[in-house]
């Protein structure tokens, strides 16, 4: 955090008792949000003792967490506190949820969360019943943390401990596991951030080297022969070794991330699964995943992907959810199959497989001759997918010549030479 004064209120304000933190953020979060300077001088003249810094981390606070909410990341009712980064890298509830219930399924009393950032998973470990020490080597951070664990864990029996402490610290992760019921799992969820930013000004890019992350993953990998159970946190994109089972998740139209195991949970319908998360968990979509090879472990791997099979076009064509890309031969089953080896896009007799957007096939036809044909059917706007060609969007919108729409959709799908003209199926 940059603003030394914002961080010495943060602070203060992490460890000011919880009835009167709560009062002051249950204030905060109630001022007009557009102008930060008259928020400042509300909160003033209600508390004229409170210091400066405090009303200055009260204001950013109030911004954070109205955004964050927003985005169903955080609960912004007093609670919860955060930093930007914090809130950047925090597990979505709904997510972290699922991964405290799978580990309480299958027996984990008590969990070590060594990258515990502003306490949300250590948070839905608690909630599920298991015992917590939090671990977090930012020492802004692991306040936040401890603070949102005492106010979101107050009529929990075994509230969760937090230690400002590096995980990475030899023997660190071993002692606090004896100090609590076993079986004990160490969650570790790593900072992904790029270390600097940008000399564009433009934030921090997401790390992608695995080795680069924080702890790195060869680091995650070793925890594995010394404690019976260890979870992982990692990005959407990241396909683990196959020694371990994992679970893609996916909610509303994007993969979230890929939740890593050392040994499936009991739950799972094979070592690796692809779930399509739903408010309502009645309508989750899950289906056995593949695990394609993982750049970083190209050896000839006996657990890899079958593929899925491919065949001729069928009366429907279908995009299954981003997440279920892992998962394309269980969702085809016998009843369909991908239009190209190359190719995600999927087709069937019957639009019917869950986890799917379906369209009816209209026709496919070379890209020249997609504005005729889209005349031909009476098309005045059409979306472009066009994710798996090498044609540009606006290439292709200019050979089209119709604005964007939603009811037909033009596919460039992987392999094919035609394109295809679709209407969605609702
Ligand atoms: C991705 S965030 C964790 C988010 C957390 N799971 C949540 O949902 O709120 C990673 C956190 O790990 C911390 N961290 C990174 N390396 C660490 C290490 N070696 N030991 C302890 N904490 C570390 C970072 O400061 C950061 O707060």
């Amino acid at each position: 955090m940059e603003d030394d004064q914002v961080v010495s209120g943060l602070v203060h304000l992490a460890r000011t008792p919880l009835p009167e933190r709560r009062a002051l953020l249950t204030s905060a979060l109630s001022l007009p949000t557009l102008d930060p300077l008259a928020a400042v001088s509300t909160l003033r003249s209600k508390y004229p003792d409170l210091d400066p810094s405090v009303c200055s981390a009260l204001v950013t606070q109030q911004q954070l967490l109205l955004a964050g909410a927003d985005r169903g990341l955080i609960d912004a009712t007093g609670l919860w506190m955060t930093t930007p980064v914090g809130l950047e890298q925090a597990s979505r509830p709904q997510v972290a949820f699922r991964r405290a219930s799978l580990l309480a399924a299958a027996g984990v009393r008590s969990v070590v969360d060594a990258t515990a950032g502003i306490g949300m998973d250590s948070h839905a470990f608690a909630r599920c019943g298991m015992d917590v020490i939090a671990v977090e080597k930012d020492p802004v951070t692991s306040e936040v943390c401890a603070a949102n664990l005492t106010a979101t864990l107050s009529e929990v029996d075994a509230p969760a401990s937090v230690i400002n402490a590096d995980a990475t610290e030899p023997d660190l992760l071993g002692s606090l596991a004896q100090q609590l019921p076993a079986p004990v799992a160490i969650f570790v969820d790593p900072s992904r951030r790029g270390s600097t930013r940008p000399i564009d000004g433009s934030r921090a890019r997401p790390e992608r080297d695995p080795e680069r992350w924080s702890p790195p993953w060869s680091f995650v990998d070793s925890l594995r022969s010394h404690f019976d159970f260890v979870a992982a946190k990692a990005p959407g994109s990241f396909v683990p070794s196959a020694a371990w089972a994992c679970e893609w998740l996916g909610v509303r139209d994007h993969i979230v991330e890929c939740s890593v195991y050392s040994a499936a949970p009991p739950a799972f319908l094979a070592t690796h699964q692809a779930t399509l998360l739903s408010d309502d968990p009645d309508s989750e979509i899950t289906y056995s995943a593949d695990r394609p090879h993982a750049p970083s472990h190209p050896s000839s791997d006996p657990s890899s992907a079958q593929p899925p099979p491919a065949g001729p076009l069928e009366d429907y064509l279908g995009e299954p959810h981003p997440v279920f890309r892992y998962s394309l031969a269980a969702l085809c089953g016998t009843t369909a199959h991908v239009v190209h080896p190359d190719s995600h896009w999927i087709t069937s007799a019957q639009p019917t497989i869950e986890g799917v957007r379906w369209y009816r096939l209209l026709e496919s036809v070379p890209v020249t001759q997609l504005a005729n044909a889209a005349h031909d059917h009476g098309i005045d706007a059409v979306a472009i997918k066009c994710r798996e060609s090498r044609r540009s969007l606006s290439e292709l919108r200019e050979s089209i010549g119709l604005p964007d729409g939603n009811r037909y959709a033009v596919v460039v799908a992987g392999g094919l030479n035609d394109a295809l003209l679709v209407e969605r199926v609702h």
